[in-house]
């Protein structure tokens, strides 16, 4: 063949390659989306204000009850620990208000402890969150310090004959590895990145190996709890625990895995992680039971769909991911990403989900379900939908370079 007929071969070739892709997307963020966003850090702000007022010193607001008009309140144990500290450096982050910085920096002073707690796998929630936003926003060697410790904790959960991190503590013969944890691994990629160790990030890849081979069904839905036998490796139990049944798709745990997988993507640049990312973008963009607003039902598969709660926290963390994934894949999925992420920005700032200044306890964003089968945090705020949806309006800004 000559050379000007295979050109153009190689050229479109290079077109859809996901490192081409990534440089050529164009993003048109919209002028009234980003007005939307400004007024929503500006409001965000005073709320978190409001919320600071509602904890005492060593608590950590965990959700508020509608019905009662009473908080409640956590100590730095508890898995969403990070989510407070994280928001209010993350809204300092969009708007240099030292009011909130100060106040992240008090409650870190309280969470600073966790980072020699190994009775859990949400490390990475807790600490990264909070003193990972921290130290990109102002590095410091005592950041780097507790958050180098909080990753060799984490670590010693891992079992290398199962190839996981443990995520729940139970009795002796049983692994529960959770699907939620893949968002534990960013904070293990930081830490080889920053100590040259790459035991870390070892433990981080095979983890997520094995997540893809165990917790995936064909359709690329994902299992909620995955049982391992702790001394042979093989799976006993794929089961729910948070989901509406064991097969069902729960929204938040497919959420989990979107992001999870496209920070894999971002860390390592293993195209089979890119592959994952964009196959479960698909399940969940495709799937009939997505609603138009793209807010998901808290279980795809609730049985009373249309009538089925929404889950804010779900959307929130969808619309984060999405907006990082979008950079990394092909044209034509990279805009229908955009564009997800930029809905469910505009459908969480309407008035049905996003609260009025000093009501839903201070916090920002209403509606999301935490543990539906277990009767608590049902149709509640809750921490982590706040801290998604600040991230996801700071990455809708970024493509207009703000
Ligand atoms: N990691 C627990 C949850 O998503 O509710």
């Amino acid at each position: 063949m000559k050379i000007t007929k295979i050109l153009p071969v190689v050229f479109s070739l290079l077109l859809v390659s996901p490192v081409f892709a990534q440089q050529k997307n164009t993003f048109k963020p919209q002028k009234a989306v980003l007005n939307t966003i400004s007024a929503n850090i500006m409001d965000a702000d005073a709320q978190y204000k409001y919320l600071a007022k509602q904890i005492k010193p060593e608590e950590f607001p965990k959700t508020f009850h509608p019905e009662t008009g009473k908080m409640e309140n956590s100590n730095s144990g508890w898995w969403c620990s990070g989510f407070y500290p994280g928001t209010l450096l993350e809204l300092y982050g969009q708007n240099h208000d030292e009011a909130l910085k100060t106040e992240a920096d008090r409650i870190m002073g309280v969470l600073a402890k966790e980072q020699f707690n190994t009775h859990t796998h949400d490390l990475g929630f807790m600490m990264y969150c909070s003193f990972g936003t921290a130290n990109k926003l102002q590095p410091k060697p005592e950041y780097k310090q507790i958050l180098l410790n909080s990753a060799k904790s984490l670590s010693t959960r891992f079992n290398p004959t199962v190839g996981c991190i443990k995520s729940w503590d139970s009795k002796k013969s049983d692994f529960l590895v959770i699907i939620d944890n893949m968002m534990n691994l960013e904070l293990l990629f930081w830490a080889t990145r920053e100590t040259g160790d790459s035991s870390f990030y070892k433990i981080a890849v095979t983890h997520a190996n094995t997540t893809i081979k165990n917790h995936y069904r064909p359709g690329f839905s994902s299992y909620h709890v995955i049982n391992y036998n702790a001394e042979t490796g093989a799976v006993q139990e794929k089961k729910t625990a948070q989901g509406f049944a064991n097969e069902s798709a729960w929204a938040r745990g497919q959420a989990w895995g979107l992001y999870g997988f496209t920070v894999m993507y971002r860390e390592t640049k293993d195209k089979k992680y890119l592959d994952q990312a964009n196959n479960i973008a698909k399940f969940l963009l495709n799937n009939p039971n997505l609603p138009a607003d793209k807010i998901p039902y808290w279980d795809f598969n609730a049985t009373n769909i249309p009538n089925a709660l929404r889950d804010a926290s779900a959307a929130a963390i969808m619309a984060s991911a999405l907006l990082e994934l979008c950079r990394y894949t092909g044209k034509t999925d990279a805009q229908t990403y955009f564009k997800t992420g930029e809905t469910i920005i505009k459908t969480l700032s309407l008035p049905t989900y996003k609260a009025k200044p000093e009501t839903n306890g201070g916090f920002i964003l209403q509606h999301s379900v935490g543990h539906f089968p277990a009767g608590t945090e049902i149709d509640v705020p809750l921490t982590y939908a706040d801290y998604y949806f600040v991230e996801a309006m700071e990455r809708y800004k970024g493509f207009a370079g703000k």
